[in-house]
């Protein structure tokens, strides 16, 4: 075995992790980090006979590498210090959930949407869907603690109402700009035209679902990671009891025809004897690929 030759292996090995974790967060390919990062990769593939480095060469490799280290840890923080990565981000913690400011001012959409309803709508209706949220996981968290799950209903509902509605306006205030409209393009145009026949077609699909939600709601353009292609739901309210914008990882089927003919009206005993049999092996790897989606926290 040559000289170095875990050294130089660790190092390669740590390179294309450095590489997959740059692409995993998008950071674009123009970006310095990358000409500093392919830098390193030139010189790991032009060594000579990396089985055999003599001491000049590891020295300079070994101070790349911490070169490399420096910047890589300095591009973090900054980048996390402005907000637009989230790596190491601290999560939101229960109850601690925050009004995201808009993107634009109250009167920007004018005159397609009034300063005015924007203002009400922004301070006044997504602020009470935040501070819903946050009561609601804070009552939980207490349950958790007393054991005392006697009002788990309401606050799930409340979850599930005050979630989805604190989620689906960032999004929709996102969703959103001055300079707006037009088509999209690249991928998502592809999408939608393979899915839905046309960009017309779609439009008129997600007009005539919006027009024909029963009451108050939504309508949403969603992807399906399990049939690969788009989708236009109606949400009504906008709730239902899920959370709009989170990703199942574990779910237990409670209708009847999941446990009736065995267990009769016993539903307890199903779920106790349930926990027997998840799979935690399937959760975790769908928890790690969902993990990879990075929203930025509100
Ligand atoms: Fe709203």
């Amino acid at each position: 075995m040559g000289r170095f030759e875990n050294y130089i292996k660790d190092v390669m090995y740590w390179n294309e992790e450095l590489q997959k974790f740059l692409q995993s967060d998008g950071v674009d390919r123009n970006d310095e980090i990358w000409s500093k990062l392919d830098g390193m990769t030139d010189m790991v593939e032009g060594l000579k006979q990396p089985d055999n480095l003599n001491e000049t060469e590891l020295y300079n490799l070994q101070s790349k590498v911490e070169e490399l280290h420096r910047e890589m840890e300095d591009y973090y923080q900054k980048r996390q210090s402005i907000g637009s990565i989230y790596v190491n981000h601290p999560y939101v913690k229960a109850g601690e959930h925050s009004l995201p400011p808009l993107p634009y001012s109250y009167d920007a959409l004018e005159p397609a949407i009034s300063a005015e309803i924007m203002e009400l709508h922004h301070t006044k209706h997504h602020q009470s869907y935040v501070d819903g949220l946050n009561k609601a996981e804070k009552n939980l968290v207490d349950a958790r603690k007393s054991g005392d799950f006697s009002l788990v209903k309401h606050w799930s509902r409340e979850l599930a109402f005050h979630g989805s509605g604190h989620y689906l306006h960032t999004i929709f205030w996102n969703n959103m700009t001055p300079n707006g409209g037009g088509k999209p393009s690249g991928k998502l145009l592809q999408e939608i035209e393979r899915y839905f026949g046309s960009f017309e077609a779609f439009k008129k699909h997600f007009s005539e679902a919006a027009k024909a939600v029963e009451g108050v709601g939504w309508a949403i353009l969603v992807w399906a990671p399990r049939s690969r292609h788009l989708e236009i739901l109606q949400s009504e309210r906008h709730m239902l009891l899920t959370q709009w914008d989170t990703i199942p990882l574990l779910v237990l089927d409670v209708w009847e025809h999941a446990y009736y003919l065995q267990y009769k009206n016993n539903r307890g005993d199903y779920v106790n004897n349930w926990w027997g049999v998840v799979n935690w092996n399937d959760v975790e790897s769908r928890f790690k690929q969902a993990f990879h989606l990075k929203w930025k926290p509100f």
